[in-house]
Order: C-alpha cells, then structure tokens, then sequence
C-alpha cells in the first residue's frame, strides 16, 4: 500500500491540472485513472479531438468558398475521410502524451485502472489500495442521453461516436441545438453532409446573448444548416443504416417525423460517479445527480473532495481547471479562489462565438441599469480583408458606474478576443479603461475597442 498526500480520481482538465499544482505546492501525488490515455473526456474524445475536425472542416470550406475570389483557382480539395481521423487522433496523441510528460517531469504517480473510494482516506484501484490524506474526485461527465432513445455510436451516437463516424453521412440529425449539437453539426456540414438541428426551445444556445443567437442561427442557415425549432423529440427508430426520429412541434402538438442515416444527440451531459462507491460512503449529491461541496470543493465526508463537471457549475473544461488549481493551493494551505462571474464559455465554429458575464436577458431580471456598446466586424478592415465581416462585439457596462459586466462576441477569433475583456473583468475594469488602451491595427481586437467606445461617446469606424 502506498500513501500520498493527494489521490485525484479522473485526469481530465480538472484532474490533471490539479496534479500538477499539488505536485508544484509540495504534495505527493497520484492520480487515478482507468483510460489507456491520460486527459479525460477532453483530450480524448471531446474538445480536442472535436477542434481538429473543425480546423481541417473549416479549411474545405475557404476552398472551396474563398480560394477562387482571392485568385486561387484549381480544383477544390477531396475529402480522404480515413486521413482526416487520423490527422484527429495524432493530434489526441501529442495531447495526451503531452500530459504523460507533465505528469513524469512533476513526479505525479499514474495509478493505472478505475478507482473506487471504500473508506475515507483510502482508494482501490485493482487489488491496491492506497491511503491518500485528500481525496480528490475529478471525475467529470457522460452525455445524457433522452429516454428510451437507445445510443449504439454507430447510427444512434453521442458526442464520441461522433468522432468516430465511418464515412461521413449524406444526411445527419442533431438533437439539441447546443454547444455539441452546433459544433460537430458545422464540421458534417461543411464535409458535405445534409444537416437538420432539431431544437426543444425557439431559439439555439440556451442562455447565449439573445442577438448573438439570433445572428448565430442565421449564418449557420447560410452555410446550409436546417433549424427545426420548438420541437420535442419523442423517439428515434434505429436500423442498422438509418434512423427514423419522431418529434412534436410545441406550437400545436402536431407529430412529424424525419429520416437520417445518423443521428446526433447533444442534450447534455451529467456528472460520471459509477463505481466510486459514493453511496456506500454517504456523500451527499444535488437533485440532478451532482456531489454537493462546499465554497472549498469539500464533500460532506472529511477529506474527500470533488471539483469540474461532477459538481454544480458549468460544464467547461477550463472552469475544471480553476477548480482544480484553487482547490491544490487551498490544500496546500494558500488561498485558491475561482471567480465564477468571469467564466468565458465559447463556441468553435466558424464565427466563432464567446461570451462571458452577463446578458441583457440576467441584468434586466436583476433589474440592474445597465448600457450596451456595439460594433459590427464590417467596421474592422481585418476582418474584411479575409472575408470575415459578418458578427459583432457587444459590450455590457454598468450605467451609472461604467464598469464592463459582461461582453457577447460573434466573428473572427471571438475565442481569444473573449480574454481581453475576461482580463479587464478581473481587474474591475470600466469601459472607458479599456476605451483608452491602445489596440494594433489592423486587428480583430479593435472591434472589442470599438465596442467598448460605442459605450461611450461612440465608435469610430461605425
Ligand atoms: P447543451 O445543454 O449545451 O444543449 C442541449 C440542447 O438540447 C438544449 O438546447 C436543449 O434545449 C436541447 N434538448 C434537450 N432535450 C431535447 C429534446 N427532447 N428534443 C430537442 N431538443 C432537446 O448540451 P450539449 O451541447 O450536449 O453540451 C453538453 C455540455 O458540454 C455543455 O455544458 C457544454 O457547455 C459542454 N461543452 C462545451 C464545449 C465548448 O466549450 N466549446 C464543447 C462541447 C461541450
């Protein structure tokens, strides 16, 4: 039996992250971990591996689209399906070898297999059981499928069946008009498939800036994506070559069905706890099946913690890794802190979409005054001269305070823009701050300056 200072169960981005700042802060620590790869969901079958597709997507679609009114005529690029995964998985595996290294260079032991908590202070992994003075369980989520509707990763699948596929499908219907839904959705599209977005709400992207998402249908709408929105999906009837899904419009209660060869769902996901023997234990989980903890990622079982996708909050890898960071510096006896009001959260299709802290829609409920300041990307000459005007900046300021409370981007780079605001966020910027920083031009980040002067006494190039 080996003893440690800290056994982390899950090495996705909250787990991983977690190891290393421990391994940094002095404390000997392991990590669990049943995959043949480490890095969780993330590296291996989500974030990254979907990123991939949309990058060499993206590129089939300048070719095909842009080449030829830049000058760069000739044949359009075929797409070698078996290529394009493989390109997919190479990049999975200089990710997830990129941890291995990590994890080697910080002296963080891999406890190879699934772990399971019989006591606390105490982790089975196998026939070993090893005593740990914190446990950490980072253990993150699995797609929630609908009821009854059976996923087989072939014809029926998940977000990972979806990385997966075996050869791209003349027809796909996505389930949920969400992150998942919208991103893998645009790389079948832009590979050739025929794409049907069948969504529960009116609108796309819950929760998303109300004009960012009207904006956003109506660009994915160009590219070819169909939205069938207020519609309730009942069931999928599934062969082995085609699927038959059967939905209600919420209008009027009328059934309709619609056939594909694969089928997308991307309702959700929930927290992964099977085999951690959490019940046994007596830890205390929420209604919706996630472990409660306390402001410092504590459990009710003293010494057992539980950060990312396992507990409330959203479902991002990067708000893992905060957690997972505070959580080693606050067991090192620092004082780690996450600030959840500034959380970006983005979408990687081409625009790009990104937000952080609040809406319109979360100040008008709070009944907070607040101001907008806007900016189209038909304003900023870079994003012009590459074909990438469509989108804008909008930025949330308090009205009387002016400081930035919150900003909704959709264009070129909105997922690196983000930061720039995430960063003047955290310092308690106003608009007028930002306003007086000097921005390089030509770049894409001036629109976020624009935006911000649009706030004050207005934006130059509009
Ligand atoms: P989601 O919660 O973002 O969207 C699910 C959608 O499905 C909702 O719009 C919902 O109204 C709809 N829906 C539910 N039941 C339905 C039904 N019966 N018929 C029709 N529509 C129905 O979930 P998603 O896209 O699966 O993503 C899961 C999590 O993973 C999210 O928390 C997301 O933030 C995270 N994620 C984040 C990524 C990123 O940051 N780029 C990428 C991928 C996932």
């Amino acid at each position: 039996m080996s003893s440690y200072d800290v056994i982390i169960i899950g090495s996705g981005p909250g787990g991983y992250v977690c190891a290393i700042r421990c391994a940094q802060l002095g404390l000997k620590t392991a990590v669990v971990e049943g995959r043949e790869t480490l890095g969780g969901t993330c590296l291996n079958i989500g974030c990254i591996p979907s990123k991939a597709l949309l990058h060499a997507s993206h590129q089939l679609h300048e070719a095909e689209h842009n080449f030829a009114k830049m000058g760069l005529k000739g044949k359009s690029p075929s797409v070698d399906w078996k290529q394009m995964l493989a390109y997919k998985d190479d990049v999975i595996g200089q990710n997830t070898k990129g941890i291995e290294f990590l994890f080697k260079k910080n002296k963080i032991d891999w406890l190879k297999g699934w772990g399971s908590i019989p006591e606390a202070g105490k982790v089975k992994v196998g026939d070993d059981t090893h005593e740990a003075k914190n446990i950490i369980i980072a253990t993150g989520s699995e797609p929630s499928a609908l009821p009854g509707i059976e996923i087989d990763e072939k014809v029926v699948v998940s977000s990972e069946g979806a990385l997966e596929l075996a050869k791209i499908p003349k027809k796909l219907v996505v389930i949920g008009a969400g992150v998942i839904g919208l991103e893998l959705g645009s790389v079948y599209s832009r590979l050739g498939a025929e794409v049907q977005v069948i969504e529960y709400l009116d609108h796309i992207t819950p929760g998303m800036d109300a004009e960012v998402s009207k904006t956003f249908q109506k660009l994915l709408t160009k590219q070819g994506l169909t939205f069938t929105l207020g519609a309730a999906v009942q069931s999928v009837e599934a062969s082995k070559t085609k699927a038959t899904v059967t939905y209600k419009l919420r209008k009027d209660d009328s059934e309709h069905t619609t056939d594909a060869d694969v089928v997308l769902v991307a309702t959700g996901r929930k927290p992964y706890v099977d085999g951690l023997g959490l019940d046994a234990l007596g830890v205390e989980m929420t209604e919706r099946g996630q472990i409660k903890t306390d402001g410092k990622y504590a459990t009710n079982i003293k010494g057992i913690h539980a950060i990312g996708d396992a507990i409330t909050g959203p479902m991002l890898a990067h708000k893992a890794e905060d957690e997972g960071m505070a959580l080693a510096e606050n067991i090192a006896g620092k004082h780690g802190h996450v600030n959840y009001g500034v959380i970006p959260g983005v979408i990687y299709t081409h625009p790009e979409v990104a937000s952080v802290g609040e809406t319109e829609a979360t100040l008008k409920e709070a009944g907070r005054e607040y101001k907008v300041g806007k900016f189209s990307f038909m304003g900023n000459a870079r994003a012009k001269a590459v074909f990438a005007g469509d989108g804008f900046v909008k930025l949330i300021a308090d009205k009387e305070t002016d400081r930035i409370l919150g900003c909704h981007i959709i264009g070129p780079g909105a997922g690196d823009l983000i930061h720039e605001v995430c960063v003047a966020m955290e310092f308690g910027a106003s608009a007028q701050d930002r306003a007086m920083t000097c921005h390089a031009h030509p770049t894409y980040s001036e629109a976020v300056r624009e935006a911000v002067l649009a706030c004050g006494d207005g934006a130059i190039h509009m």
